[in-house]
Parts: C-alpha cells; structure tokens; sequence
C-alpha cells in the first residue's frame, strides 16, 4: 500500500454579488487560497470555508448578507457538531463599507476582508484559526496586490476577465465605489500582458478588462512612461491567438481620441461598448456629478461610430435621482432614442448612505420613480429587441464558448455579446466561426454555420438598423 503526503482537500465556497470584477476577484480568491488547500465546492452545505463577495452598489445589499449570514451561522454550528470547523469570510465592497460592524452584528464571522487584501487570504486564515475574535482587513495598502496574486490555478474558459484597473475618483453624487473601492489605480502594463498571455496559451481567446473606470487606465508601460488604455489594448492585440478584446466599465469623461483610433484600427476590438450615461439631462448630469452633458455623450457615440460603424452601445440608467423632474426624466427617453442601445441596464435611484445625493433634498417619491423607470425599461426592452431582430440574416463571427443548454447545440457569444446557439459539433468550442443567423429569440439569437468560410475570410456585418 502505498502513503500520500497530499494534505486532505478542503472545501470552499464562494458566494459572488454584483459586477463581473467581484467575479474576477472570487476567481483570484480561489487562486490565492489552491496552494494551501481549498479546491472550489458547489455549495456552503459541510464547506470549510466560505466566502461571501459582496456587491454595495445598490439597494438592501447589507441586508442581504446579514440574513445569508444567519443561514450561514446554521450550517457553521451543524459543521462544528459534526467535528470539523468552517471558516467565514466576508469580502468586497460591503466589508469595506461596514469592517468591524458585520463582526459586530454576528460575531461567527471569521474574516472581514476589503477589496484590496484578497492576496492576504492565506496569512488571514492562518490568524483567524489562532486568534480568538475575528481578523479585519480592509485598508488600501499602498502595495500592488497583483504582485502578490499566484498564477490562476484553475484553467480559464473561452472567455476571459483580466482586472487591469481598480478604484474610481470621480465620485458621482450616488456611488458608493469610490468610499469602498478607493482611489483609481492602474497596473503596470507588463503585468497586464504577462497575465494576458498565460491566459491565452492556457485557451482564452477573448479577453474582456476590467476596471471601474477601465478607461481611465494609465499603467506604467516598460518605457517607464504612462500609457493609456488604447496603447494597451493595440499591445494586446498581438498576442498571436487572442482573437477577441472588449472593457468595462467605461466613463465618458475618459474616452480620448487614441482609445476611439483603437477602435478604428483594431480587429479584435469588438464593436459593443458599455459607456454608462445615467441621465439625458444636464441639470441632472451636473448635480450627478458627472463631468459631461447629454451632448457630449451623443458626440462621443457618433465618433466612435464613425471609427466603428458597427459599433453598437449598452449603458447603465438611473431613474429617480433627487431633484430630477418629469421633464428631465423625458429627456432621458430623448436620448436614449437618439443613441439606440442594444442593450442596458436602468436602476431606481437608490440612497446610499455616506454619498452626497443620499443626503440631498427634493427625494422623488416612490411610485413615480417606478413609473419612470418602467417606461425606461420599456424603451430600452424595445430597443433590444429591435437590434437583436437586426441581426437576423446576417453573417458574423461567432466564438462558441461551450454546449448550448439542449443536447446537440454549442453556444457561443456574437461581436456584440448576445449569446447564440446552433446545433453542431462540441469540436467548435474555443474557435470563431461564421454564422448566418436565423432568428431572434427574447435574449438570444440562433443561427446556421455558414458553410466553407471561418472567421478569417468573414464580411465585414451590415451596419446596424437604427435601434
Ligand atoms: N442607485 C441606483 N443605481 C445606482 N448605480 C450606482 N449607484 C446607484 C444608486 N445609488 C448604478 C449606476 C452605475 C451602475 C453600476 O449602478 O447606473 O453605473
Ligand atoms: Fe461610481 Fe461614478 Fe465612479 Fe462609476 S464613475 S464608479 S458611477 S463614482
């Protein structure tokens, strides 16, 4: 019989709120705490450990923990009758905001961690299995966690998030970003690129950056100079197999003209873009604490149209904000129409403490931000549909990401992110092939390979229809 000295594996759960950098955090988590043990489990039930990755942009987010920590406090007593210990952390953007008062308010909470301490995992387990009373860490240490990030341990899929900048200075009225995630910061480039090769020799072939405000990235490239989010993506674009480049979240402030010259010169530059406006009228942009008009929005889409014709935009509303009229809630619906979106995300104001528009007087009443933002959504539903519908009897490239959710189908994502299905061979996954589509389904679309072409020798898409 033959011994092993491999430690017995010990089971983590991540549970993940909000934005696609928690997601990209949960994943680096993960990494961080393979080497001294933690492979991933599919449910908290019996875990060693859990991790809840809280999102605090929007409304009840602390709420929501606090009764997922009483389920938790369950599941943790029914693991110690059973002989064994699990540890429970608190991570992201609500363990920054609230530190001490989430052990305070349940005090079977092991770690409460911010954003910027993730690489400390290892050391905070170690400390919180010796120590008595809970580990909490959630300043902003001056030094670039991403050095002390391990290589991923886990293989990435198809499609691939890379965070290459954090924090946000710009402080609009509503937004708690800037209280939680700290200031802007961008990772040097060389980090960037290192880690966008490995993904891509380990089978990404699209890769998407993240970043608060991804667009204001200025990393120190290797001439020692700052280069801006352009420069970087024209240096990921040759990294031969990366066939597929997108960013998020954008700011209009911070789209200057070599980001737009990018769009015009890069293939791989996709040509779907989330720059969230949050209102059509200035009177509201400015007490937002924006830094741009309606009209400089509507400027900067025509010119990035003009660089991309088949560009299309997503964006992010909110309804509802103090002070803002019936009058300058349609001049939203103006805008909106004016830029046709293919997709987009529309909140109710909602009062976060500790920022200035919580505090703000002239609070709209309930039900007439539901009524706006119902006929927001409608607007914008419409506007999906319309440019999904588009689409129909085009040709593209598609890069299928995996088996679609019936037997027979792979599943895929189109330029502009819609997720498409067709029925076909397994084999395609991790490739970009031509697709003509056939129809147009409420959030996806299906299609046809098109026979005898690949991606290299696609059409150039149509041009939109106005959405
Ligand atoms: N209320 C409503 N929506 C908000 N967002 C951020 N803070 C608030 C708030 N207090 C929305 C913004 C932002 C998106 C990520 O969430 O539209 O762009
Ligand atoms: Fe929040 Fe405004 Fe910064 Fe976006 S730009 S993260 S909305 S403060």
């Amino acid at each position: 019989m033959t011994t092993t000295s491999t430690p017995p594996r010990k089971r983590l759960f991540i549970r993940t709120w909000g934005c696609q950098m928690n997601v990209y955090d949960s994943g680096r988590m993960a990494d961080v705490l393979a080497p001294i043990g933690y492979a991933p489990a599919e449910t908290p039930d019996g875990a060693d450990m859990v991790i809840l990755n809280t999102c605090h942009i929007r409304e009840k987010a602390t709420e929501k923990l606090f009764s997922e920590l009483g389920r938790l406090r369950e599941a943790k007593a029914t693991k110690r009758a059973a002989g064994g210990e699990m540890v429970l952390a608190v991570a992201g953007c609500v363990a920054q905001a609230e530190g001490a008062e989430i052990t305070a308010r349940a005090p079977w909470v092991d770690i409460v961690l911010g954003p910027q301490t993730y690489h400390k995992l290892p050391e905070m387990v170690a400390r919180a299995s010796r120590a008595a009373g809970a580990v909490i860490e959630c300043d902003f240490p001056a030094e670039d966690k991403f050095d002390h990030l391990p290589d991923a341990a886990a293989p990435p899929g198809v499609t691939a998030f890379l965070t290459v900048q954090e924090g946000c200075d710009k402080f609009c009225s509503f937004c708690v970003v800037p209280y939680t995630r700290g200031a802007e910061f961008s990772r040097p480039v060389a980090g960037v690129l290192a880690e966008a090769r490995r993904l891509v020799s380990a089978g990404a072939r699209e890769i998407s950056l993240l970043g608060q405000n991804v667009n204001a990235y200025h990393g120190e490239g290797p001439d020692g100079r700052s280069w801006g989010l352009g420069r970087l993506l024209r240096a990921l674009a040759e990294i031969p197999g990366l066939r597929r480049l997108r960013y998020t979240t954008s700011h209009p402030r911070d789209v200057d003209d070599d980001l737009i010259a990018a769009h015009r010169e890069l293939p791989q530059l996709m040509p779907f873009l989330h720059l969230p406006v949050q209102s059509g009228s200035d009177r509201v942009l400015a007490a937002m604490n924006r830094g741009h008009t309606a009209d400089d929005f509507l400027r900067i889409a025509d010119r990035l149209r003009e660089a991309r014709p088949d560009l299309a935009f997503s964006s992010d509303f909110i309804a509802g904000h103090p002070g803002e009229t019936t009058a300058e809630f349609e001049q939203t619906m103006v805008l909106v129409r004016r830029v046709g979106f293919a997709q987009a995300y529309s909140f109710k104001y909602s009062a976060r403490p500790g920022t200035p528009a919580a505090g703000a007087p002239h609070q709209v009443p309930e039900a007439e931000k539901d009524a706006r933002l119902q006929a927001l959504q409608a607007l914008l539903r419409d506007q999906q549909d319309a440019f999904n519908r588009s689409r129909v009897g085009m040709t593209f490239p598609v890069l299928f990401t995996g088996p679609g959710r019936h037997a027979g189908q792979v599943a895929g994502r189109t330029p502009w992110l819609q997720p498409l299905h067709l029925s076909g061979q397994l084999g395609l996954v991790g490739t970009e092939a031509s697709v003509t589509v056939l129809a147009a389904h409420p959030n996806s679309l299906s299609g046809l390979l098109a026979a005898g072409r690949d991606a290299d020798n696609v059409q150039p898409a149509e041009e939109p229809a106005p959405a």
